[in-house]
């Protein structure tokens, strides 16, 4: 069997990512504390329960099962959180990164694929964001994943291990066979709190900051379907095998979406109404975020297969009413 260690496989973009290494005849060992993952999200492999700051953890799972490739996703994602505990965000995503990337040195593991976001940019000199882009994060959590892309430089220079980070823009959707989907607890992000409040489970949703420079005043981002990330991962991992350079890549579409264009798609989605409610800006957003995904596209000969938010929309809707 060919193995390879996801750790936060038990996530949301991590647990998509197993699905499809399971589909490209991979078992993907996940290792996560279940801190935020969901053990029944883990449908493809086994379940290693552990901490990645726990090098001795990581020491038995390389041993055991010899993975051909890591998979990084283990870590915290909630920017508002991270500028309330920044400590919490630098030990959970760095100094675990730090770990692993030990782990994966003394037992001779060369191949990574990190989790890194479109948040290490901070806000956009220019639009879309490509990957020269200067990285210059606003908050904890850019920081905390920008400090592990250069740790990856340090790495590879220093031991040899080759790296894809992916800088994904918002991850959206579920799975086609609504067999896994987005759930985080708390939930903060924007498409399942609207579709919560189209399910009728909260009372309306509220749009933060109405006033920005974009068309409608509301932010813009770049939705890319959860799937069409995890295939990227794949192809990602395939490059490194092939011995390929190192990569840093944006995921995204190359599209961007204002909070009103997603919430009217999910009223097309569901045909339900529910209210909406003008806030102030929350926090740490920036106004748009959306990528030029053209890099990515030509080096893994890759692109997205769902090209519209109401199919991003539709796959979510569908995961969250099963
Ligand atoms: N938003 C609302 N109302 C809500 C929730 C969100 O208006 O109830 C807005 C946000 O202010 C933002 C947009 O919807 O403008 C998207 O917000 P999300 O919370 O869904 O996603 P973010 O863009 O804040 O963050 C996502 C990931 C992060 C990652 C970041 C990179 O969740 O992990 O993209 O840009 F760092």
């Amino acid at each position: 069997m060919r193995y390879c260690l996801v750790t936060g496989g038990a996530g949301y973009v991590g647990s998509h990512c197993c699905k499809e290494l399971a589909k490209a005849g991979y078992t993907p060992v996940v290792a996560d504390s279940l801190f935020r993952g969901h053990a029944d999200f883990v449908k493809w492999g086994p379940l290693c329960e552990g901490d990645v700051r726990d090098g001795d953890f990581l020491d038995s799972i390389f041993e055991k099962y010899k993975p051909a490739a890591v998979f990084h996703f283990a870590g915290l994602t909630y920017v508002a959180e991270s500028v309330s505990n920044p400590g919490l965000y630098y030990s959970a995503n760095t100094s675990g990164s730090a770990t692993l990337l030990e782990a994966m040195r003394r037992n001779g593991c060369r191949n990574i694929i990190f989790s890194s976001t479109a948040a290490t940019y901070g806000n956009p000199e220019y639009s879309p964001i490509d990957e020269r882009h200067p990285q210059n994060p606003i908050n904890p959590y850019g920081s905390s994943k920008l400090f592990v892309e250069r740790m990856l430089k340090d790495y590879e220079q220093a031991h040899g291990i080759k790296y894809a980070a992916l800088r994904y823009f918002n991850a959206a959707g579920a799975d086609r066979d609504a067999e896994i989907g987005e759930r985080h607890t708390p939930e903060t992000h924007l498409i399942p709190l609207i579709i919560d409040a189209a399910m009728g489970k909260r009372e309306s949703i509220k749009i933060f900051g109405t006033d920005y420079p974009t068309e409608d005043g509301t932010a813009v981002r770049d939705y890319i379907h959860v799937t069409d990330l995890a295939k990227a991962h794949i192809k990602s991992m395939e490059k490194l095998l092939d011995n390929k350079d190192s990569m840093c890549l944006n995921l995204g579409t190359g599209t961007g979406t204002s909070v009103l264009a997603v919430i009217d798609s999910v009223r097309r989605v569901s045909g339900k109404f529910f209210e909406e409610v003008p806030e102030t800006r929350r926090a740490g957003d920036p106004p748009f975020l959306v990528a030029d995904p053209a890099e990515a596209r030509k080096t893994l000969d890759w692109k997205c297969e769902y090209c519209d938010i109401d199919s991003i929309v539709r796959s979510a809707w569908k995961w969250h009413n099963k």
